[in-house]
């Protein structure tokens, strides 16, 4: 049955958390150190995996995306996506499968991934000077990225979707020079708005870089014009220059998109979440090692998404910040 939650919302999408595991420590996401690693007998093998992702085809998702953590870091990656790339859906199309990565990785992984089935990669990059980028992921490893993302590229998945977060007084100044640089490489670069994920808890609404900045800041060098038909994507897309050269901006936090959200998380640890700052999850894990058959599955998915609230809460008094930063939740 599909997978419709207690507004009305079909749910096609599944995003699904590899690890929690990093080789990155990005600023608004992860800690310096002392991240309290998940135990590895909880992570899902490729095999739990693929029941979980079964089911949820079965009852209408047509979309996977694989994160982390750092997604290219499980030694399997290349098996999950090959498995994953050979589904079918009920009426018989391939399934939309995506990873979402830092990069790092894909110089060395990006074809083989192509082989596997994989057909779209979205890759973060939040600034073009090394040096910068050394501070804002704690770790010195700018040239990996930009070659991981060249290497995408050159394996096919054309066009790379770019992911940047600007931070005030960080790299805010590099949104022009950002967009620039995607286009010349025919990159399609996406903004999005910092959200309060990050393990430290200190994102603060001032610090954010409003969607309506970002926009302000490209207009300054570019002329944008609307595109429209945004459906349940969450990025609002603008030609840039007349096209055909595209920009999106991510209005996560001041432009709440939830209203058209078709998305079911699942981390890392066989838990499925029906929003990145859900306060609950519901364990699939444990009914899948007792054996639970995919019927015990599936109404466990439905039973996630009754509980679905209407939106993310972020712009409400009683917000409260998930207990897991991203990393761990899957992005
Ligand atoms: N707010 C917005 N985006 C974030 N990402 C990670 N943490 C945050 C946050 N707090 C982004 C990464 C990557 C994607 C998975 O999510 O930059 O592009
Ligand atoms: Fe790693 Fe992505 Fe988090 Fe950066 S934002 S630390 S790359 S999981």
């Amino acid at each position: 049955m599909t997978l419709v939650d207690g507004h009305g919302r079909v749910h096609r999408d599944l995003r699904i958390s590899l690890t929690d595991h990093c080789n990155l420590r990005c600023t608004y996401c992860m800690p310096a150190e002392g991240v309290p690693w998940l135990p590895r007998d909880t992570l899902l093998s490729p095999v739990e995996l693929m029941r979980i992702v079964r089911v949820g085809v079965a009852a209408g998702i047509t979309e996977v995306r694989l994160t982390g953590g750092e997604p290219l870091l499980r030694p399997d990656i290349i098996e999950i996506v090959a498995r994953i790339a050979a589904l079918r859906t009920p009426d018989g199309g391939p399934l939309d499968l995506a990873i979402t990565t830092n990069g790092i990785g894909l110089a060395r992984l990006a074809e083989p991934l192509v082989d596997a089935g994989l057909t779209r990669v979205n890759v973060s990059i939040d600034t073009l000077h090394p040096e910068r980028f050394r501070s804002m992921t704690r770790r010195d490893r700018h040239a990996d990225v930009l070659a991981g993302i060249a290497a995408a590229a050159e394996a096919g998945l054309r066009p790379v979707k770019l992911n940047a977060v600007l931070m005030r007084g960080v790299n805010d100044d590099e949104a022009v020079d950002l967009l620039g640089w995607a286009i010349s490489q025919g990159h399609e670069l996406r903004f999005i708005e910092q959200m309060p994920l990050d393990a430290g808890h200190t994102w603060t609404r001032r610090n954010m870089v409003t969607a309506d900045e970002i926009f302000e800041r490209l207009a300054t060098r570019y002329t944008l014009t609307p595109e429209g038909g945004r459906g349940a994507a969450p990025a609002e897309r603008f030609l840039v220059d007349g096209g055909p050269a595209r920009v999106g901006i991510i209005a996560s936090v001041t432009r709440p998109f939830c209203g058209a959200c078709d998305r079911l998380r699942l981390t890392a640890d066989g838990q499925l979440r029906s929003c990145l700052f859900a306060q609950t999850e519901s364990d699939v894990r444990t009914p899948l090692r007792a054996g639970s058959d995919d019927a015990v599955i599936e109404a466990i998915m439905h039973r996630c998404l009754a509980g679905k609230l209407p939106g993310h809460g972020i712009n409400e008094p009683g917000f409260l910040q998930p207990a897991r930063p991203m990393s761990a939740i899957g992005g």
